[in-house]
Parts: structure tokens; sequence; C-alpha cells
């Protein structure tokens, strides 16, 4: 049986040889499709043999997943599968996975990464601010979220959290204060620090409403998911309160409006960097492998998210 690693963005190489040897040591072949950039034909050919696949923010539609006749399972070697179209997975008895957890650190530090930098200004050489008592805002609490408020507390921030689904005793017991409400978290928070999944429901979310509630000189760092964000209304906010500042690991839609309008309160990395660590990408990928093996060999299902 094949095993396809079918990365866009590449593995570090050292994971990569990971992956090869959890493979290989369960007999199985495999095969490598990196930087396929927009030629989804050649990720098509490669998917064509293949039993499974490991995927990271690769675009897996049904055009995909017919042409990989063999296929029984995807891993998302990540947090975030919103890129698998899950009911066409399910409607072709395809299993999908992901990895929860393994990459969540690389993320939650590059949002630390991102947040010195912008209350520094960017490091223009001006006078900037630190995160020394500040509040942090973190928007879901989950692994990302709970390594955000651990890193949190080393630089002596206050720590609100706001989480739909995480009970409060357990935002608690990490020292960290819940509230009620989106609203109440961007207004009480100097820097919001954003991680919820783009599903239907938190689709273009963060809109004017929520982010004109910060407090002046509002920075929002978001290492989550663009579709989160209300890109108009974003601009609008921006325009709005010369006083907020928005740095993200994920290049928005407007992003040429974005940076001729907003420059120095507007950041974007040019690829998505959170994970992009070979401590990750070793953790997320050889999960990943793990998975597909203990799937294929024993059936094992733990971390299905499709039905
Ligand atoms: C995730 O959902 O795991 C993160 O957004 C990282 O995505 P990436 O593997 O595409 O870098």
């Amino acid at each position: 049986m094949k095993v396809l690693i079918a990365t866009d963005k590449p593995f570090a190489q050292v994971a990569v040889d990971g992956i090869l040897k959890v493979i290989a040591e369960a007999g199985l072949d495999l095969k490598l499709c990196e930087k396929y950039g927009s030629d989804k034909e050649r990720l098509k050919r490669t998917a064509a043999d293949v039993d499974a696949m490991i995927i990271r923010s690769d675009k897996i539609d049904a055009e995909i997943m017919d042409a990989a006749k063999n296929l029984k399972i995807i891993v998302r070697a990540g947090a975030g599968y919103d890129n698998v179209d899950l009911e066409a997975a399910t409607e072709r008895n395809i299993c999908v996975m992901n990895t929860p957890g393994q990459n969540s650190n690389a993320v939650a530090e590059l949002a630390f990464g991102m947040m010195v930098m912008a209350v520094r200004n960017f490091y223009n050489g001006t006078s900037g601010s630190e995160l020394k008592g500040k509040k942090l805002g973190i928007h879901a609490y989950g692994n990302v979220g709970r390594n955000v408020a651990r890193i949190a507390k080393g630089f002596g921030m206050e720590i609100y959290a706001f989480d739909a689904y995480c009970p409060k005793e357990l935002i608690e017991a990490d020292g960290v204060i819940p509230v009620e409400s989106p609203e109440k978290l961007y207004e009480t928070c100097n820097i919001v620090s954003i991680h919820i999944p783009a599903t239907p429901g938190t689709r273009m979310s963060i809109n004017y409403n929520l982010l004109n509630r910060m407090p002046k000189n509002g920075l929002i760092v978001n290492t989550a998911r663009k579709e989160v964000i209300n890109e108009i209304e974003l601009v609008k906010v921006m325009e709005d309160r010369p006083d907020l500042k928005y740095v993200t690991d994920i290049m928005p839609d407007d992003h040429k409006e974005l940076t001729e309008k907003f420059a120095g309160r507007y950041f974007t990395t040019p690829k998505k960097m959170g994970a992009q660590t070979a401590e990750a990408n070793i953790n997320a990928g050889i999960a990943a492998a793990q998975q597909i093996v203990g799937f294929l060999k024993d059936g094992c299902e733990k971390y299905r998210v499709n039905k």
C-alpha cells in the first residue's frame, strides 16, 4: 500500500525522513508531491495509486478524491481541516483525521513573535510599548490558545479568554480569566490573539462591531484563518480607528488595499508560517504517519473528523 505526502508547503527534510521511517517499518511505500502550486493535475496524477495521504493546508476536493481511486484515509498533519471536503470524503468512504495539538506550540510562539514586532512598531526605530502588564485576549481556548496563555505568563501579561465550548473551570485552572462573550473579550483586551477554526459559524464573525470595541491602540493578531475575518469591515474599522493594528499569518484577500492604506499598522507573512518549524513538522508529520498505519493495519479511527 502507498502513502502520499502531498504538501505544497513542504515539511522540513528531517520530518519527511521520520515519516518515511514509520511508513517503511509498517511495510508501506512512500511517495512525495511537494510544491505543486496551482498544478492540480500533478497532484491528481501522483495521488492516482495511493491508499493514504498526509496533507497540510492542501485543498483536497472531490475531484482529487475521484482521481485517487484507492484512497482510504487523508490525515491533515495539523489542526484545521477546513481545506478538506468532508462530505465528499464521507460519500467516498474516505476517513479524514487531523493531528490535534502537534503543531500548536509553533503557532503560539509565532503569535508572540508577531505581537512583539507590532508593539515595537515593526522595528522602525520609534519608541514602542511592552507586553508586560497588558491585557491579552485569547479568542478560543484550544490547543494553540492554551500555549499562548502559557507563554503570556512569562511576559507578565493579564490573560483573558473566550471559548464557546471550553468549560470556564478549565480556563480558570490555567490562571486565565474567562469572559462570557467575544464582545467582552475585545472591549477588555489591549491585544487579541485569534485562535478560532474556520467553520460555517465562525466565517467573517470578526467584524466591525467586535473590532471597534477594542481599547485605544488595540492590536489584533491572527494566526488562525483569514476566513474568520470580515475583511471589508476590517478595512472600515482601521479607517475609522487609526490607532488599531492588524497582524496576520494568513494573507488577506484584500492584502493590496490593506498595504496601501495602512502602512505601519498592517503586516502579513507572505506564506502561513505558524506551523513551519522543524519541531512542528516532525510532531504533526510523524503523528499523521502513525495514525495512517494504525488505520490501515488495525482500523483505528482515533482523531477521525468526518462521519
Ligand atoms: C493548522 O491548522 O494546523 C495550522 O494552521 C498550520 O497549517 P499548515 O500546516 O498549513 O502550516
